[in-house]
């Protein structure tokens, strides 16, 4: 399939690096391409630079935000979350008619530190947001409330026995995407939340995700929901 991720961080290029392991069709989209090959120094939080992830990762094709958009069939936003709707506008607005646009982004504040803030709760969400953005669109918020490894290895812990929730307005949508979780990444148990304002609470438990890490020595663990 043509997939357009937005977004050259550890999400995107996890997620990259997977899909194309699987046969797809990539572009990975960012501001300026020229920009983002030049990087050659670790990652902020300490990875390898852009250069020598994209020198093991041959495959996936580089882009603006917006060519990446137009490429992908499916499309994925894993920006920033300061950055989200920026990107999305960069991208252009049609690029996004009728499309799936899976949302993993986060509305983390970092601008005054650690712990993060959030810089949308309550009775909004960033997911709600990229969906006013682009009413054309058919987003699902989801896998943003686990580290980028997990998201597509999710049977790395417990044999892949825990959560990953799903929200969005667009019932075939979130169908589409449980298939991609379940079949393509391995989740086992998959939520649906209900429509897109459930991304609230999805983003809403980052505050917690942020102190359970320190708690927890690192990010290699995930919620598990039993009844
Ligand atoms: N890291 C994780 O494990 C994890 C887990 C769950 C959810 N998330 C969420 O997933 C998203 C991606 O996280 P990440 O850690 O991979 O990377 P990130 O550093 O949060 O985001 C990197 C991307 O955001 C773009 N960006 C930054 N500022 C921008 C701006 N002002 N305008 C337009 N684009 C901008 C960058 O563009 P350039 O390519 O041009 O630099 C880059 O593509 C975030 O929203 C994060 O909260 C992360």
């Amino acid at each position: 399939m043509k997939i357009g991720i937005l977004g050259t961080g550890l999400v995107g290029r996890t997620l990259a690096g997977k899909l194309a392991s699987l046969g797809h069709d990539l572009v990975m989209g960012t501001r300026e391409v020229a920009a983002l090959t030049a990087r050659r120094e670790p990652s902020p939080r300490g990875g390898q630079s852009f250069a020598d992830w994209h020198g093991q990762n041959q495959k996936v094709k580089l882009g603006t935000f917006a060519e990446a958009a137009a490429h992908g069939e499916l499309l994925i936003n894993a920006t920033s979350g300061s950055g989200a709707l920026s990107a999305l506008r960069m991208a252009g607005e049609k690029n996004f008619d009728g499309k799936v646009l899976i949302d993993v982004s986060n509305p983390l504040d970092f601008s005054h530190g650690m712990p993060p803030t959030l810089l949308v709760s309550n009775t909004d969400s960033l997911g709600e947001q990229v969906q006013r953005a682009l009413p054309r669109a058919r987003v699902v918020k989801t896998l943003n409330t686990m580290n980028a490894i997990l998201m597509v290895e999710p049977r790395q812990l417990a044999d892949g026995d825990h959560a990953v929730f799903v929200s969005g307005n667009d019932v075939a949508a979130k169908k589409q995407v449980t298939e991609i979780l379940t079949g393509w990444f391995g989740w086992k148990q998959v939520i649906d939340l209900g429509d897109i304002s459930t991304a609230r609470g999805a983003e809403m438990i980052l505050p917690l995700w942020v102190r359970l890490m320190g708690a927890l020595g690192g990010p290699r663990f995930n919620f598990k929901i039993v009844q």
